[in-house]
């Protein structure tokens, strides 16, 4: 192939330099103005369930605020999913906060209600007290089972936080990923279903939320003509120039999310015959999934070769892919955190592969990545 194929690369409408320019002529290149109002607009509109949003310098900055808003801080506990990018739990560590992870489900990949209920029955029985909140990641796009950890939350009154980073345009029983929790979570970062090069919102519950989001994003300055300070704040909001870009990407996201769903019935289609490689699709038709990522199991006694023989192989050919996330109690940094496990995760990242599936992905390169898959299996 003589051109490089990308997992996902970011993909302009055109628009976004019109807001942009116009920030420019109008001098608003600061972290507010004009197209940070009007970006969070589109995305309220977007989002739906009457939340509110507030856009933000990246995801972490949201997870993190969202944290503080809940009041996390020392000596608490946080369950976090395993599976997951660790910017999901760098935040709990920020507010001197444990996590504590749980193993996810074998069909969305991600928490399982029934290990999320047993560890928060462990976390009170070993502390004595419940776990401060519970942050739920959608990986790849793919909602996880938010009716039963929403009815688990629920019951033990813990608040969750909705990592939707990679799950914009994703919905489950017909509800926006990111509207379930008391908070939820977008990333904007380049590779993402939008991006405004780097970036993130908070999906809160009231406009009043929304406001004490943007009040620890920007230095948590009291209402005094001089600068008088009674909380620890943060420089977390997102730039006018940055929004700009956000409000041309909001003119294509419901195109970008369509095309990552007609890559993944590709995807689907082609695999359909090859023994020993599985991809990840909505398990039942209440997920709703944006496909952010199309991912791969493959069973190397079926396959008869493994995920980075193919990954090693599809490198040569001029594809990227990338393995599956490292789960987070895998990870050193997180080593001495409590975990609930039940192997799914660990065996998700011994067989999978993530391939690409952006708005720069044609059909001829997804026929040529099966066959080039399908080459390594033979080799
Ligand atoms: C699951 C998940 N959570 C959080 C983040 C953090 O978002 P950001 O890179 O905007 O800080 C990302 C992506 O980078 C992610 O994939």
């Amino acid at each position: 192939m003589d051109k490089r194929v990308y997992l996902c690369l970011a993909h302009m409408s055109g628009q976004e330099q019109k807001y942009i320019k116009e920030a420019f002529d109008t001098n608003w290149v600061a972290p507010l103005g004009p197209n940070v109002a009007g970006f969070e607009q589109d995305l309220e509109q977007f989002i739906g369930n009457g939340k509110y949003v507030s856009a933000l310098s990246s995801g972490t900055a949201a997870i993190h605020l969202a944290l503080v808003l809940l009041g996390v801080g020392k000596g608490d506990e946080v369950i976090c999913q395993s599976f997951t990018f660790a910017a999901s739990a760098n935040p709990i560590v920020y507010q001197g906060a444990t996590p504590v992870f749980v193993d996810s489900e074998p069909e969305s990949w991600n928490i399982s209600p029934e290990l999320l209920e047993e560890a928060i029955q462990d976390r009170m029985r070993v502390t004595g007290k419940l776990p401060k909140a519970i942050v739920v990641a959608h990986l790849y796009g793919m909602p996880a089972r938010m009716d039963a950890v929403m009815e688990i939350a629920g019951r033990y009154d813990i608040p969750v936080v909705e990592d939707a980073a990679e799950a914009m345009g994703s919905s489950f029983a017909g509800k926006s990923c990111g509207t379930f929790g008391t908070y939820g979570v977008l990333s904007f970062n380049g590779n993402k279903m939008i991006t405004t090069s780097g970036g993130g919102a908070l999906i809160c519950p009231s406009e009043e939320k929304k406001k004490r989001a943007v009040f620890y994003a920007t230095q948590a300055r009291e209402p005094f003509p001089y600068y008088q300070h009674e909380h620890i704040g943060y420089n977390y909001r997102m730039s006018n120039i940055c929004a700009g870009i956000g409000r041309g990407q909001m003119t294509v996201v419901g195109s970008h999310v369509a095309h990552h769903r007609h890559t993944a019935h590709l995807y689907s289609e082609l695999l359909a015959d090859v023994e020993g490689i599985s991809l990840h699709m909505n398990p039942t038709d209440k997920y709703d999934s944006n496909y952010w990522l199309n991912a791969i199991l493959v069973n190397p006694e079926k396959a008869g070769t493994d995920y980075d023989a193919i990954r090693l192989h599809l490198d040569e050919k001029g594809v990227e892919s990338r393995p599956l996330w490292k789960p987070l109690h895998l990870q050193p940094v997180f080593s001495d955190a409590p975990k609930y496990l039940n192997g799914v995760s660990e065996k998700f990242f011994e067989q999978g592969l993530c391939l690409p599936s952006g708005p720069y992905v044609k059909d001829e390169d997804i026929h040529f990545i099966i066959n080039e898959i399908k080459t390594c299996m033979k080799k």
